[in-house]
This record gives structure tokens, C-alpha cells and sequence, in this order.
């Protein structure tokens, strides 16, 4: 294979642009043609296509965000859409493609795999929602900026003796406020694959009170069935203590990203491009117990992820 393209899809990630400088640099150095791709499949469809060169990617490794841009295509997601897509990467010559994103963007690829594209799927998401790989790229420096905001809330929670509920990014997966929670020593995390019990979480405010704790960090990941607010209303009624919100929002998505994310980016990035070159079948490329691991991209996204009972366990336990 001699001619590839390469786009980023969905929620931009850390660690994206060293997936894309990896991605380019590797392949010039096969001797392949790299085209990047803008604002994803939307800009598929329209044509935003120009070709890439080694310089093209210079200082970007440690930049957050994605040169390429990134779009959610709703265009795309239907079967003309997809025919369109693939049409227009065969009018630039483009016979295999890299696609950064989360599970939406995979599973766009999946579709244009089934139109004759090789398609190599990175996982490029601060969710880590992909059941086929252990992390995904950016998830790593999402909590690291988690935890960096926890410390600065429980400095200001101490001196006021409050609660604070920390909202974090995940709507049907609590990886981030899950990881930060163990991580960050939060009294209580609430994600969307559990139903948590908010008397208990009071409880456990209370006690610690006794204990003589001057603040309580509670992290609710976004999609847990319970809004900041009400949370917070909820615990400020029933422990009679000031209880504020904190939602992280956005602020997850950006920032450099860390040693974990970079590597995973560059060293899966590198594999989709030893992938492309051996003219493999379309593969979702991850990594698994320390090594990078390249599945059937079919099979790889009807792999569901599993929630990690014990770390929520050990979260309760920990701060008591
Ligand atoms: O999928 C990544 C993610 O950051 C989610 O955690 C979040 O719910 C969503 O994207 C927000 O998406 P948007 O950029 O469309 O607001």
C-alpha cells in the first residue's frame, strides 16, 4: 500500500497529535504517501484532504487538541454518507486509512471498511470506554488534570470545612472518575454503572466528620443517573454541611499529553502503519497487559468493557 490517509474523529484527545506525527513520519519512512484529513468525516465528505510531509508535523507531540481538527458528522452516519466517503478517498488514490477517535468514530470505520478501505483504528478518547483495549489515548493525562484539580478543591473544601462534588467527563462509562477517585482519595465516587445509594454517601460524610475530616470529595462522573446539583443539594440537607459543585467540563479534554499517552499514541500509531504497509484486513489497535495489540476491527468493537468492581470497592474502603 502506498497512499494512506488519516483523520481524528469525535471528542479530541491528548495525545492525538503524536498519534498523527507518529502516523506520518512512519510512513514516509516506508516510503508511503500520507494525505491528512480535516475536521474527520465531515471533512472527508467535503474534499479537506492535503497531503503531509515529515515538517508538516514538527512540535506538535506534546500539544493537546488535534492539527487535524475533529467534528461529530452526522452526514456521515447514514449509507450514502458512507458511500460518499468512500468515494471520495478513492478520488485521491487513498486506499488505507487511519482513524483516531472513540467508539463512534471506529465503528464509522467499520462502515467504510465494508466498502473495500483498510481502516486501522486507534483509540483516541478520554473515556476510556473501548472494551478491546485497557487504556485509550488521552485518558491518562484526562485524570492527571482530575487529580490536579482535586488537590487545589480539597485545599479550599479544608479551609471552609465543605463538600465538594467534582463532575467529570464519561456519560456510559465512570473510567475518569473512577481512576481519579482511587487516585485523588475521594469519599465517594458515582458513575454511570453503578446505582449508588446517596443516604450512604451521607452517611459516610458524616462519620468522617466525626472522625475529625475538614472536607469530603465526592466525584460524580457526568452520566451517573443523579445531577451535580441535586447531589449536592441532597448531601447539604441531609449533613447540614455546605456542599458546592465543581464541574471539570472541558478542561479534561485539553492540556499536553503525559508520558502514558504519548507512548500509547505513537506506539499504535506506528503499528497501524506496519499494519497498512503489510496490507492487512482493517484492525482496532490498542494495548493490552502492557503490550500493543491489533484486533479484527468487527470483532474488537463488540468487546465490552468491564467494570472494575474492585477499584470501586477499594475506593470505600480507603476512605474510611
Ligand atoms: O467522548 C469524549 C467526551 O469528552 C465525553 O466524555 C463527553 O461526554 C463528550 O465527549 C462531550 O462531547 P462534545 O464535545 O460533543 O460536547
Amino acid at each position: 500500500m502506498k497512499r494512506i490517509g488519516i483523520l481524528t474523529s469525535g471528542g479530541d484527545s491528548p495525545g492525538m497529535n503524536a498519534a498523527i506525527r507518529s502516523v506520518v513520519r512512519c510512513a514516509i519512512d516506508r516510503g508511503m504517501e500520507v494525505y491528512g484529513i480535516h475536521r474527520g468525516y465531515e471533512g472527508l465528505l467535503d474534499g479537506e484532504i492535503t497531503r503531509m510531509d515529515r515538517n508538516s508535523v514538527g512540535d506538535i507531540l506534546h500539544r493537546g487538541g488535534t492539527i487535524l481538527k475533529t467534528a461529530r458528522s452526522q452526514r456521515f452516519q447514514t449509507d450514502e454518507g458512507v458511500s460518499r466517503a468512500a468515494e471520495m478517498l478513492g478520488t485521491f488514490g487513498i486506499e488505507g486509512l487511519v482513524v483516531i477517535g472513540g467508539d463512534g468514530s471506529l465503528h464509522g470505520g467499520l462502515e467504510l471498511s465494508r466498502k473495500g478501505i483498510s481502516v486501522m483504528g486507534l483509540p483516541g478518547t478520554i473515556d476510556n470506554d473501548l472494551g478491546y483495549t485497557d487504556y485509550t489515548i488521552g485518558f491518562d493525562t484526562a485524570v492527571s488534570t482530575v487529580l490536579e484539580a482535586i488537590s487545589k478543591l480539597r485545599d479550599t473544601s479544608s479551609a471552609h470545612d465543605r463538600t465538594t462534588v467534582v463532575e467529570v467527563m464519561g456519560r456510559h462509562c465512570g473510567d475518569i472518575a473512577l481512576y481519579a477517585g482511587l487516585a485523588g482519595g475521594a469519599e465517594a465516587v458515582l458513575l454511570p454503572e453503578v446505582n449508588q445509594d446517596v443516604n450512604e454517601i451521607c452517611r459516610h460524610i458524616i462519620e468522617g466528620r466525626n472522625r475529625g475530616k475538614l472536607h469530603s470529595i465526592i466525584i460524580k462522573a457526568e452520566g451517573a443517573d443523579i445531577s451535580s446539583q441535586q447531589l449536592a443539594e441532597t448531601i447539604e440537607q441531609k449533613t447540614g454541611k455546605e456542599t458546592k459543585v465543581a464541574v471539570l467540563s472541558y478542561l479534561q479534554r485539553g492540556g499536553s499529553p503525559t508520558l502514558q499517552d504519548r507512548n500509547l499514541a505513537t506506539l499504535t500509531a506506528a503499528k497501524a502503519v506496519e499494519l497498512l504497509w503489510d496490507d492487512a484486513e482493517s484492525k482496532a489497535i490498542g494495548i493490552c497487559r502492557g503490550e500493543i495489540v491489533a484486533y479484527d476491527l468487527a470483532e474488537a468493537l463488540t468487546v465490552k468493557r468491564e467494570f472494575d468492581q474492585e477499584m470501586y470497592d477499594l475506593i470505600s474502603v480507603l476512605s474510611k
